[in-house]
């Protein structure tokens, strides 16, 4: 078997891998693998450990050759993947779920206090040496404890973003496509039958919807002119779901208060992006389920998603189950 694994990545995984004797090939970078090399790498690959940096369309799947039985993310998102093409080839993708829930959710919840607390600009101030007296009307930010959190989609990040809000008191309303009664009946959410239901109430906006064609701009100029002036948006799923330029103009002029985004569009940001000329917008660079206990554990269940399907047995969390069934995997 010959597994090929695109960057380098915490060891627990690839370390897994290379026991099993097979042939293990990894792009030894922490850069992205040029697509040209990239192509080269995975012919006659078994399975691919891939980031979502990597695009796993129909000229990659060609390029591996039809010996490829899986190909497993490093991240729960898959947007990066063109399922409809590896399931037509019986290949089967992986994510990432659970093990990094938590430790995103953690992130997104930083975002939200630092914008609100106004720390970033409060960290720069001290450091350009203008503290000078206890000030009054120095940093006033927004209050978060018994405000109300919304969110956009209430999966099992945007779940434990609620679960996070309950800590501060604060009243929490959700849109998503499945309504969560579980969650109303046991935590007392509320259902917002629309987004704008939710950005319209919210003083808090959480985004936690995957990226496909229909969230592509969900969040564009005539939905951020709903929220509150005062409310401030976090994102930490993906860039392309918020409207950049909206955005700008909305923090700009004061239609919303801040932001504070793990994600951009694109990715990484352009040093010209004016969304960085402004200091109501906190951006840190994709690094929601950076910690290293999460990191670890992603690598080993994307190790272990391969390990399973080319000793076949059932991949742990595929992403196109047609794919395993294909392969009489389950
Ligand atoms: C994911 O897992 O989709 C994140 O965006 C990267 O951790």
């Amino acid at each position: 078997m010959r597994v090929f694994i695109t960057r380098n990545i915490p060891d627990v995984g690839p370390a897994k891998l290379r026991a099993t004797g097979w042939e293990i090939d990894q792009w030894q970078s922490d850069d992205v693998i040029p697509r040209a090399s990239l192509l080269e790498k995975v012919h006659g690959a078994d399975a691919v450990l891939s980031l979502l940096t990597e695009r796993i369309d129909a000229e990659l799947l060609d390029a591996a050759g039809p010996q490829l039985k899986v190909v497993a993310n490093l991240a729960v998102g898959f947007d990066n993947f063109v399922v409809g093409e590896m399931t037509k080839r019986h290949v089967i993708g992986t994510n990432t779920p659970d093990v990094l829930t938590d430790t995103t959710a953690d992130l997104a919840w930083a975002l939200l206090m630092a914008t609100a607390r106004m720390l970033p600009q409060a960290q720069k101030y001290v450091h350009d040496g203008k503290w000078t007296t206890w000030g009054p009307l120095l940093f006033r930010g927004q209050d978060i404890h018994h405000a109300t959190l919304g969110l956009i989609g209430v999966g099992r990040i945007g779940a434990a973003m609620a679960r996070r809000a309950s800590g501060f008191e604060m009243k929490v309303v959700y849109y998503d496509a499945y309504r969560r009664q579980d969650l109303e009946d046991k935590y007392g959410y509320h259902y917002a039958s629309s987004v704008e239901e939710v950005l319209h109430q919210a003083d808090f906006v959480s985004v936690h919807t995957p990226y496909m064609p229909e969230t592509h701009h969900l969040i564009d100029a005539d939905r951020l002119k709903l929220m509150k002036s005062t409310a401030i948006l976090i994102n930490s799923a993906r860039g392309p779901i918020v409207d950049p330029k909206a955005l700008y103009d909305a923090l700009r002029n004061g239609t919303i208060w801040a932001a504070g985004l793990d994600v951009t569009s694109p990715e990484p940001i352009h040093m010209d992006d004016p969304l960085l000329t402004l200091d109501n917008c906190l951006i840190v660079p994709h690094i929601a389920s950076a910690s290293m206990k999460t990191r670890d554990n992603m690598s080993e269940l994307a190790a272990d998603n391969i390990i399973n399907v080319l000793t076949h047995k059932a991949p742990k969390t595929p992403v196109n189950k047609d794919a395993v069934v294909a392969q009489g995997l389950g």
